[in-house]
């Protein structure tokens, strides 16, 4: 019987996993053992969550994930410490100066990673720190500390959980252009401070044919393999992160068999790699994904349907693998 964790095992590498949010639905927990041996908390380990005002944290949610993933001896790809999205405005804009905001940011990092120690297998310290040209986004983290701010993460993660595999993550790096080069240049600069990075995640939230969002359908395999080791060249680790494949919808046969091949290509490029060591999709079925009310006409991206049929992109991904 089929199962994407155990053929990745198989393979060498260490783990298959999902995006997961608790909920209701027996068929999750069913699914989750069967195919996976990782999981991604989807929200609750977020600033909004776990910090909502200085100093307050609310820990009831995430202790449910680190609950969940000892019960099922489980990863977890703790996700995330520091980004400049579901912050709370009490950070984005406390107008806070350069030492204060770098306090506020050992706070946050101390708290959890010493609350999560041994059970985060690893952390996105820093998410989505670039722009797709591969410039540094606009954030309250790079407007107040300068790009220092991504080794000053790293450094207290390492300072607070020696253990855990620290990763960068970002969108769009899967293109291998400019922002590919920008990810790479951060595993630089990190090291450059004489400070740990383990890994980069490469989140592939990705289309099989143009949409109003896509920068296009997701790249060949070579690109994808290209993409993958300009970052692993540097002596990293290298992940798929959240990976979707979102399309126009509705689904068709022919636009089904097309998303299939694409999760094939992406599975197949990350084996192709030595250090890509696993790879994470966001969410099991059609029914949660977070696409459809983000990205306005366009979803059935994930590998399960609306009632947790496997769809043609299970097999590709599994054959893939
Ligand atoms: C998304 C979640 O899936 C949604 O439930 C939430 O409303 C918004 O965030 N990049 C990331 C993830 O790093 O945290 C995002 O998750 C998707 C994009």
């Amino acid at each position: 019987d089929d199962s994407l964790y155990k053929a990745m095992k198989k393979a060498g590498r260490s783990f298959i996993g999902t995006a997961l949010t608790i909920r209701n639905e027996t068929r999750e927990g069913e699914i989750i053992k069967q195919e996976f041996n990782s999981f991604t908390p989807e929200n609750s380990m977020k600033w909004e969550s776990t910090e909502p005002s200085r100093n307050n944290f609310t820990f009831e949610d995430a202790d449910r994930y680190a609950a969940y993933a000892k019960k099922n001896n489980l990863q977890i790809h703790c996700h995330n410490l520091v980004w400049h999205s579901q912050l709370p405005e009490w950070v984005s804009n406390g107008g806070f100066d350069n030492k204060t905001l770098i306090s506020i940011m050992e706070n946050h990092i101390k708290t959890l990673v010493t609350r999560y120690k041994s059970v985060c297998t690893r952390w996105d310290v820093v998410n989505e720190a670039l722009n797709d040209n591969g410039t540094y986004r606009s954030s309250v983290w790079y407007d107040t500390i300068g790009e220092a701010f991504l080794p000053i993460a790293f450094r207290l993660a390492n300072k607070y959980d020696n253990k855990a595999k620290l990763f960068y993550n970002d969108y769009n790096l899967e293109y291998n252009d400019n922002k590919t080069v920008a990810a790479k240049n951060i595993v630089k600069l990190i090291k450059s401070y004489g400070v740990k990075i383990n890994g980069v995640g490469y989140q592939a939230h990705l289309a099989s044919e143009v949409t109003p969002t896509a920068p296009g359908p997701a790249p060949d395999q070579k690109t994808l393999e290209a993409a993958l080791h300009a970052t692993a060249d540097e002596g990293v680790d290298v992940v798929y992160t959240e990976i979707d494949v979102r399309m126009n919808t509705p689904a068709t046969a022919e636009k089904l068999a097309v998303q299939a091949a694409t999760y094939e290509r992406i599975a197949a490029s990350c084996l192709a790699v030595k250090r890509c060591i696993g790879m994470t999709v966001w969410g099991i079925s059609d029914k949660y994904s977070w696409i459809p009310g983000v990205f306005t006409g366009e979803g059935a991206a994930l590998i399960w349907d609306e009632n947790y049929n496997k769809k043609p992109a299970y097999n590709g991904f599994l054959e893939g693998i």
